[in-house]
């Protein structure tokens, strides 16, 4: 299920290669001087951590994002408050691996993630703690946070429909359930049901149709695959733009970095897709948020809650949505000029706790209906 088992973290294997295990332990060290640097080094460590609390407040981060606008909105904060933002960034599922494997002895007081499906996952596994903060209850809305305060959405990302301009009038597909009409056999493009975002997705068909017409609809995309599922977000972008398929489900913001990239090809590559909020009708387009919480065991809570009130400022909400051409949770927030050029839609405002709770049932409606 996890997007990147690949990248499993490098300590538990890397530490393994060149290094075996030998029978005499203390190997070229003399035993006594050895213990004794080790008594010295446990004595020393907690020491250093407690200097530390008092000299320098700080505010451990792990994230998944890694843009230059991240840096600096956290030197800012340092700037204002005094905190350290100290930042490990791997990928979402990693960091939650990683968590889990440091359990009470975790250094983390935050976690930065993306999908609603994975902050409730982080959840249910206990990583998380609520949070009661009136900033955080104002200004982020219900719908994009957790019931019970144990995470909150810091942008909204939105699933839509990816057509090429050349060959599709968008009037002719303006919802998700008609990806599943006869008319588009052949000619969708999509990716794997393992990823998160499509599991998501799949909870939002549920939740708006019922388990038998999700189902029935994931039946009916796959009889109009071009290809079997595979790829990325923009590996579905480029397929659309090259003809293999006519139409594919992105989230938006892969659209608005190709049309921002430094390279006129990837540019090229984004002028030859439009973009389409679907069930304008009806109940909006599929939202889904990057989200935060404070870790479990989080031994700077306070900084960190702190720190959440910060990025849902004004100020913050604007370059932190930007970065990624994404949409912030906060009302009255100017958007970047490509989501300005997309205009305004009407976005589903389902409790996004429910992609998470309806994550099991979305895997098994995927498996049952083939799409692989
Ligand atoms: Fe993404």
């Amino acid at each position: 299920m996890p997007d990147n088992l690949h990248d499993s973290p490098v300590s538990s294997s890397g530490s393994k290669v060149g290094h075996r295990p030998s029978r005499n332990d203390a190997g070229p060290f003399r035993r006594g001087p050895f213990i004794l640097a080790m008594a010295l080094l446990f004595a020393v460590v907690p020491l250093l951590a407690g200097c530390e609390d008092e000299s320098e407040p700080v505010v451990n981060v792990y994230s998944h994002r890694h843009y230059d606008t991240d840096e600096a909105l956290f030197q800012q904060f340092t700037a204002e408050t005094g905190i350290r933002v100290r930042v490990v960034s791997a990928s979402a599922d990693e960091l939650i691996a990683r968590l889990e494997r440091e359990g009470a002895a975790s250094p983390a007081d935050v976690l930065i993630t993306v999908d609603a499906g994975r902050l409730h996952r982080a959840r249910t596994r206990g990583l998380l703690q609520p949070v009661e903060s009136e900033v955080l209850q104002e200004v982020v809305p219900e719908h994009l946070r957790d019931p019970e305060n144990f995470w909150f959405g810091l942008t909204q990302r939105i699933r839509v429909l990816a057509y090429a301009r050349e060959r599709v009038d968008p009037e002719e597909i303006q919802s998700y359930e008609a990806l599943a009409d006869g008319e588009w056999e052949g000619r969708v493009v999509a990716r794997t049901s393992e990823n998160i975002y499509n599991i998501s997705h799949m909870a939002s068909m549920v939740a708006a149709l019922g388990q038998e017409a999700a189902e029935e609809w994931a039946r009916g995309v796959v009889a109009n695959f071009a290809r079997p599922p595979q790829g990325n977000d923009t590996d579905q972008i480029r397929d659309v733009a090259s003809g293999i398929g006519d139409v594919a489900l992105v989230n938006s913001y892969y659209v608005g970095r190709l049309l921002n990239a430094d390279d006129a090809a990837s540019r090229e590559l984004g002028e030859r897709v439009g973009i389409i909020f679907p069930n304008q009708e009806d109940r909006g387009a599929h939202v889904n948020v990057s989200g935060i919480g404070v870790t479990a065991h989080a031994p700077n809570r306070d900084h960190a809650v702190r720190l959440i009130e910060f990025l849902v400022s004004e100020e913050a909400q604007r370059a932190f949505a930007e970065a990624n051409f994404e949409y912030p949770v906060r009302e009255g927030i100017d958007w970047a000029p490509t989501l300005r050029s997309w205009g305004t839609f009407r976005a589903d405002d389902l409790e996004l706790n429910r992609l998470g709770e309806l994550n099991n049932e979305a895997v098994r409606i995927f498996d049952r209906a083939g799409w692989r």
